[in-house]
């Protein structure tokens, strides 16, 4: 397998396999800066892929930060793979991050960020927001690069099948489809609705991103503020049962 490699923002790069048994395409993104970043390490077993892609960018072994959604194995399952063969690796997570998976599973010991925390990692500055089961998970967290205002936003606007590297328009309604065709097949209830989600989902459009990194299918450049309410919006319709206007 191999994967596609595109600039999707200024020295953000997406690394893209289309698995077919899956149907869908696992993305994962680098920011090459002087404390290269990855976001998710994709799977175990796709390692050797993932090492090629980001290899055709910088050397592996120079990568400082791995940061991931939440504790998966196509987020973080190479997360010790990716360890081993750079020995300045750190992973990022938040606290239930730290005391519920990685403090256990990571061979070293991960960089704890606090919801809101900012990681200057050269030109370019992470912010850790943590986002409770949103999309799904305990320990769930987004990162957003404050200096190209991309925000990495994992598993939100999920679209199957295998998708340009970027677009301009029509993400929300991609996302809705998706989320609305999963309702009644073996995979729905991935995103649970909590009294915390249209919040979060507010909270993340205040940011006004300018690039939506999607972890499966395309990203998005635009009106991020506009897409994440939008987004919202379809959520709290689709799976919370109530219009919001949003
Ligand atoms: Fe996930
Ligand atoms: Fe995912």
């Amino acid at each position: 397998m191999q994967a596609k490699v595109a600039e999707i923002a200024p020295d953000t790069y997406r690394i893209s396999a289309f698995h077919p048994d899956y149907g869908i395409e696992f993305n994962q993104f680098l920011v090459n800066d002087d404390e290269p970043f990855l976001m998710h390490t994709g799977f175990r077993k796709s390692f050797p892929t993932t090492l090629e892609a980001v290899r055709s960018i910088v050397d592996p072994a120079k990568l400082r930060w791995v940061g991931f959604g939440h504790f998966e194995p196509d987020e973080c399952g190479a997360l010790n793979e990716w360890l081993a063969v750079a020995p300045q690796a750190t992973a990022l997570c938040n606290f239930v991050g730290s005391m519920v998976m990685l403090n256990d599973f990571a061979d070293r010991p991960p960089r704890v960020l606090a919801d809101g925390e900012v990681l200057p990692i050269g030109r370019h500055r992470l912010r850790l927001l943590s986002t409770p089961h949103v999309p799904h998970g305990w320990d769930a967290c987004l990162y957003f690069d404050e200096t190209e205002r991309t925000l990495f936003c994992s598993d939100l606007f999920f679209q199957p099948g295998e998708r340009e590297p970027l677009i301009e328009a029509g993400i929300v309604e991609r996302a809705r489809e998706a989320i609305q065709g999963g309702l009644a097949g073996p995979m729905a209830k991935d995103l649970p609705y909590t009294p915390d989600t249209h919040g979060a989902l507010q909270r993340l459009a205040a940011l006004a991103p300018r690039t939506l990194a999607v972890m499966h299918g395309s990203s998005f450049r635009g009106d991020g503020r506009a897409a994440l309410l939008g987004l919202g919006a379809a959520i709290d319709e689709l799976l919370g049962g109530r219009s919001t206007g949003a």
